[in-house]
């Protein structure tokens, strides 16, 4: 019975230790982890919501402006994009641009 609990500690180790090691790309900012529901885990969209890893880092936030503004079509983009100050979107260009 001994035993049992040692392997079954050593195994859920191992695996929390490999978690990390799996994960690809840089870790997600908290700010960036709300958009993971709509755009997907990593960014890459799904059916009518647009793949935004790998974004230019400069049209990301022209495109985040336009959005705010209403300067850009939008159903739901346009009432995000005021919820983020400029410091949070600098956070989500420079995450979202390293994304492949
Ligand atoms: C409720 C779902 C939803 C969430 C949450 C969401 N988005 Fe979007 N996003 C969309 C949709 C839908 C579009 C297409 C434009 C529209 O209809 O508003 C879009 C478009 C975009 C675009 C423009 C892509 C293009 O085609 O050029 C960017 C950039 C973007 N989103 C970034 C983000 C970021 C960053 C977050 C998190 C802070 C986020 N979105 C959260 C649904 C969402």
């Amino acid at each position: 019975m001994k035993t049992r609990i040692g392997l079954a500690a050593l195994i859920a180790v191992a695996f929390s230790a490999a978690g990390p090691a799996l994960a690809q790309g840089p870790a997600t900012p908290l700010v960036a982890q709300s958009c993971a529901g709509c755009h997907g885990q990593s960014g890459e969209g799904e059916g009518a919501i647009p793949a935004i890893a790998g974004y230019d880092r400069e049209a990301f936030v022209e495109v985040w402006e336009a959005f705010r503004a209403n300067e850009r079509p939008a159903t739901i983009m346009n009432r995000i994009a005021r919820g983020f100050t400029d410091d949070e979107v600098a956070v989500l260009a420079d995450y979202f641009s390293s994304l492949r």
